[in-house]
């Protein structure tokens, strides 16, 4: 029997087969979109972990590309904050006020590892106003004939050939001559106190005469190089029964106990026995410089022998010219 199918069934299977058709190729269209979507993923994600390797393994140098990179970042330790920064610090240095300076910042331990640390650049170690300069046979006074404001008579000790200081140094010298005589130790004489560049002249001169320049040149300064220049140094004598010479301080009463005490009244002693490669000067224990008694202090508490340890600064055993 021969099927024979109605029009209407033949329309129908054919509309059939052709939405078959339409639905096969929409899925291969479909499928085919997935792949390229995927190919094209795969590639850019080559692409861009090709250039991170590149990078990583070479990386590249050269100014344009540099300018257009981040500056790299590298872990370090802090640097120490400038003591500077203080408020109270700024204040006191534009002031003059050395001692609260000092005290501000800490007290003079802190002041002295500031200084040494680089964090204090408003702290000049060459200005000869500051009780913190340092004068040496490498650290001449700035300027070279400078003359110190505020010069006093030092009264209360015998005086030979200059009483004079700077009224902060003068002060505390009478208060420790004062110590002295109440601690029924003796009594302390002053020899030189002030000597402005002119009298250095005169004074080197006479000890190159006495002993030639080399011996003069670990007992006395050239001219713009003596810390007697600033004000703030006195040359002292051991005065109880009469008064001895400077070469018989350091074996005296008094000049042991200023050993031991001076610090208290801000001094110290400059030139200490065995030290004459970082000063440049056989040892003076009648030669006290006055520094405050904060960093006097320090100085002190510190176990230190020579300003230039103190503050971190080179030797100077000799001059440079
Ligand atoms: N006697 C010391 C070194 C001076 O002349 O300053
Ligand atoms: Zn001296």
């Amino acid at each position: 029997m021969t099927s024979t199918a109605s029009p209407e069934t033949l329309s129908t299977r054919r509309a059939t087969r052709a939405a078959s058709e339409r639905l096969r190729r929409r899925r291969l269209f479909a499928v085919g979109a997935v792949l390229a979507l995927l190919v094209g993923v795969l590639w850019v994600s080559a692409l861009l972990g090709g250039a991170r390797e590149t990078t990583a393994v070479a990386p590249p140098a050269g100014p344009a590309l540099a300018q257009s990179l981040p500056a790299p970042q590298f872990t370090t330790a802090a640097a120490a904050p400038s003591i500077c920064d203080d408020p109270a610090v700024a204040a006191a240095v534009a002031a003059g006020d050395d001692e609260a300076v000092v005290v501000a910042a800490g007290g003079g331990t802190v002041f002295r590892e500031a200084v040494v640390a680089g964090a204090a650049p408003c702290v000049s170690l060459s200005d000869p106003a500051r009780r913190w300069v340092v004068v040496n046979k490498q650290r001449p006074l700035d300027p070279i004939e400078y003359e110190p404001q505020n010069l006093v008579d030092v009264k209360g000790l015998t005086t030979f050939n200059a009483g004079i200081l700077r009224q902060d140094a003068a002060e505390a010298l009478q208060a420790m001559a004062a110590a002295i005589e109440q601690a029924d130790v003796g009594e302390i004489g002053q020899l030189s106190g002030y000597r402005s560049y002119g009298t250095q002249v005169t004074t080197y001169q006479e000890n190159v005469a006495r002993g030639g320049q080399a011996e003069a040149d670990v007992s006395s300064a050239r001219p713009g190089f003596s810390e007697h220049q600033l004000g703030i140094t006195m040359d002292l004598m051991p005065c109880s029964n009469g008064c001895g010479t400077l070469d018989d301080f350091g074996a005296s009463p008094e000049g042991q106990w200023v050993a031991e005490n001076s610090w208290q009244f801000g001094f110290i002693v400059r030139y200490e026995e065995g030290y004459t490669p970082i000063t440049g000067y056989e040892a003076e224990p009648w030669h006290l410089r006055y520094l405050g008694p904060e960093l006097a202090r320090a100085y002190h508490a510190g176990g230190w022998h020579t300003l230039e340890e103190f503050f971190g600064l080179p030797a100077a055993p000799d001059y440079a010219g």
